[in-house]
């Protein structure tokens, strides 16, 4: 039977990885599809990898730096997108568009930042662009929330959703070292980028996010709307007060359909230890569902590397081969709802999201300093619903306190804030965390 032509663009970590596992896997692959997936050329800037890789150039494959060669390649059925970024990976995805072509990417950067544009043009052109391997590497929660969820109207999605920072946070909390120690060694492993900004500042997982949120609820892609709090600046204290309070801290993308709105936010998380997910350590990835059907659902598995990321990139592959010859409009929507139905449902900012609180203060230990501030808490309608307070160390003055509290609107307890570091007996700025129960 004829194969389906694939132009690869990027040959590094995860094309490699699909090279290896579309030739490994062929004729399973082929006897899923219904034809031969065969990659027929492929498009980096560095050839000699290129031809490491495939062994090429043969009859079979072409090589080539020309990635611009590729998009425009009658040959070509599908584009594989594996370059990154918005900036030349944008214009391919574009032009392979226009130019007819099936689009697969891992690209979450763009797809947040640009998807909606470049969903418009493909749906003008009647082409899919799918895009499994954007989150949550090789975890197949696209298909989830797209096609296996479709019964549910979807309440809010939580996931661990960056395995660089849930590598570090497992570090520090199991050996108790500060953040910049273990970011060091992350990076010194390999798990951890040379410029690791976009992971540890939780910019990656809310693109990831980004995506999610608008597959579960109907709504456009809104990266810029996101509130984005990465993990630079916890305190390992932090991580052993949550612990002897029966909670883990992990970096949580979190989105939430409410009455007032849509939540999109990516923070440090208090989460109660014994949830299944508190319990996903190192560099894995879990995302938690919570459908009105089906109740909570949890996807856990490897968020990145080859052939993870590969498993994801040629389930797209599978998908568009069995459905390019179907008509556009019996094709599953891009954003799983009908183009014409997206919703315009705000996203709500920080200030008005409902969610409990960590909160830790260092104080004067002396009468009438707690009844202080619980009065200022009390008078924002904040409800307490646990405390400790360390025992001071000998000769010591000050202490600290560690408050939870229940849910309360976010510009309450700043509100809140405000007033409790004006007081003379309290120290310095107060520590707030956000709690989330999952339940
Ligand atoms: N850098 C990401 C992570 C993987 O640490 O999970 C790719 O999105």
């Amino acid at each position: 039977m004829k194969p389906i032509n694939v132009g690869l663009l990027g040959i590094g970590t995860v094309g490699g990885g699909t090279w290896t596992v579309l030739n490994r896997n062929a004729e399973e692959i082929t006897r899923r599809a219904g034809r031969p997936i065969r990659i027929s050329v492929v498009a980096d800037k560095n050839l000699e990898l290129a031809q490491q890789v495939t062994g090429g150039p043969s009859a079979n494959v072409k090589l080539t730096d020309d990635a611009f060669a590729v998009v425009a390649d009658p040959e070509v059925d599908i584009v594989v997108e594996l370059i990154g970024g918005y900036g030349v990976a944008k214009e391919l995805v574009l032009k392979a568009i226009e130019n007819g072509k099936h689009v697969v990417t891992a690209n979450k950067a763009l797809l947040a930042v640009h998807g909606n544009e470049i969903f418009a043009a493909a749906q003008r052109k009647g082409v899919m662009v799918a895009f499994e391997a954007a989150v949550a590497g090789g975890i197949p929660i696209i298909k989830a929330l797209r096609e296996g969820l479709t019964a549910n109207r979807i309440q809010w999605i939580a996931g661990i959703i960056n395995g660089t920072t849930n590598f570090i946070l497992s570090e520090m909390r199991d050996k108790g070292l500060a953040f910049d120690v273990v970011l060091k060694e992350a990076q010194r492993l390999g798990y951890a980028e040379a410029d690791p900004t976009f992971d540890i500042e939780g910019v990656d997982a809310a693109h990831k996010l980004t995506i999610m949120s608008a597959i579960a609820f109907g709504i456009p892609m809104q990266f810029d709307k996101a509130y984005v709090e990465g993990i630079s600046k916890l305190d390992a204290q932090d991580i052993k007060y949550a612990e002897q309070l029966g909670y883990r801290i992990k970096l949580l993308g979190i989105t939430r359909r409410t009455a007032d709105g849509v939540e999109l936010r990516v923070h440090p998380t208090l989460i109660p230890a014994r949830r299944l997910i508190a319990n996903v350590e190192g560099a894995m990835n879990a995302v938690l569902v919570q459908g009105d059907a089906v109740g909570a659902t949890l996807y856990y598995g490897k968020g990145a590397g080859a052939e993870p990321t590969a498993s994801a990139v040629i389930a797209d592959l599978v998908d568009v081969t069995r459905m390019h010859t179907a008509d556009p409009e019996h094709r599953v929507p891009h954003l799983a709802f009908q183009p014409d139905q997206l919703a315009d449902i705000k996203v709500l900012p920080i200030g008005e999201v409902t969610t409990s609180y960590y909160l830790r203060m260092r104080v004067e230990d002396k009468p009438g300093v707690l009844a202080d501030i619980t009065r200022i808490l009390a008078d924002q309608q904040i409800s307490i619903d646990a405390m400790i307070q360390r025992e001071p160390a000998e000769g010591e003055q000050q202490t600290d306190i560690i408050m939870l509290t229940h849910l309360t609107r976010e510009k309450q307890v700043d509100a809140a804030i405000d007033r409790i570091e004006s007081l003379p007996v309290v120290t310095g700025k107060l520590i707030k965390l956000r709690l989330e129960s999952l339940s």
